[in-house]
């Protein structure tokens, strides 16, 4: 008996010195080890044992059990560690090397200026509402009081798809439509996007470029209301030093209407003025149109150019720069507003 287990024992450990692999230990296991194995059945042969043999006999078995897996789990961590030291060989990098440099890209300077303007705005409790590039005549003209043959159309002429629909020249038309979404409830909105007019491209002119117009309608609304957001959002934009100034203008659909001048100081030391803005409180008959009862409601309005805006904060030279999408230009404005 005691030489049957000397033999398994030597065959196993034997086995376990062969083998190359971890597959090679997991087949030695079930080969001895398991449920079937060579040494559980010998613990089978005990009933056919005088049972005075049997404690020394089951005491064998045991200790050749453990024995033998004892030298499966050291040979399973040799195997185990060389495997982890050849696959730290293989794949050995040099950290010396420099790496691949990825392109970052950043947000476009008019987009900066737009989100600047939003978060300063929605500050006051604004909301940003937006439309349609491709409007209908009837909200981009008709509901700002310009009818068919109102002359100051010719100053916003642009590009037709047909008789009634055209690509929007402000951002107005979304003022009309939120008008009659809110159904003559109060609002406080700023309108961003693209807009379009029929021009020739040069250095200061582009047929087509983004403006934020903003909307005020409530009771009690006075022309210093105006003034005063007007004020605060060119300290917001330009410094707190900046000083505004206000010159009659004409819009068809405000009235009174002003051009917004912000201050700057001139390289002589004296102060200068320079527009930025057109504005005005919203006339009687675009409240009418869009759903307000002007003896109840006022409002007013305000438009701005974005490219103007980011012009005069990064004194940029030709307008063009903004839509050619050359990264020489477009590199400068990485993270200026982060
Ligand atoms: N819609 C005007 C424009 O594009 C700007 C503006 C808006 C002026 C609101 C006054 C009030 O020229």
């Amino acid at each position: 008996m005691k030489e049957q287990l000397m033999k398994i024992k030597e065959k196993a450990l034997e086995a376990l010195l062969l083998a190359k692999d971890l597959s090679e230990i997991e087949s030695v296991k079930n080969q001895y080890l398991s449920k079937k194995g060579e040494i559980s059945l010998l613990m089978g042969e005990l009933r056919n044992l005088d049972p005075s043999e049997r404690p020394a006999f089951g005491q064998m078995v045991n200790q050749l059990k453990v024995e033998v897996e004892q030298a499966l789990y050291d040979k399973k961590s040799i195997l185990e560690e060389e495997a982890l030291l050849a696959s730290l060989k293989n794949e050995k990098i040099d950290v010396t090397l420099p790496g691949v440099k990825l392109y970052e890209g950043s947000i476009h300077p008019l987009n900066q200026v737009i989100e600047d303007v939003e978060d300063f705005f929605i500050g006051l409790g604004y909301e940003v509402a937006e439309g349609p590039e491709l409007e209908n005549d009837h909200y981009n003209f008709e509901m700002m009081n310009l009818d068919k043959d109102h002359p100051a159309r010719a100053m916003q002429d642009t590009f037709y798809t047909d008789e009634t629909h055209l690509l929007r020249t402000h951002t107005s038309p979304v003022q009309a439509r939120t008008m009659l979404a809110k159904k003559g409830q109060p609002l406080r909105i700023i309108c961003p996007g693209k807009v379009y007019r029929r021009d020739d491209d040069d250095p200061t002119h582009s047929h087509q470029f983004m403006q934020i117009e903003g909307l005020v309608i409530d009771h009690h609304i006075q022309f210093a209301n105006l003034k005063d957001v007007l004020l605060k959002m060119a300290q917001h934009l330009f410094g707190k030093e900046r000083m505004i100034r206000l010159r009659p203008s004409y819009f068809p659909f405000t009235e009174p209407s002003v051009e917004v001048d912000v201050s700057y100081v001139k390289k002589d030391g004296s102060i200068g003025y320079i527009e930025v803005l057109g504005a005005g409180q919203v006339h009687p008959n675009v409240l009418k149109m869009g759903g307000y009862d002007p003896h109840e409601f006022q409002g007013f309005a305000f438009g701005i150019g974005v490219e103007r805006i980011a012009i005069l904060k990064y004194a940029i030279d030709d307008i063009r720069h903004f839509y050619q999408n050359d990264l020489r230009f477009l590199d400068q404005f990485k993270g200026v507003n982060r």
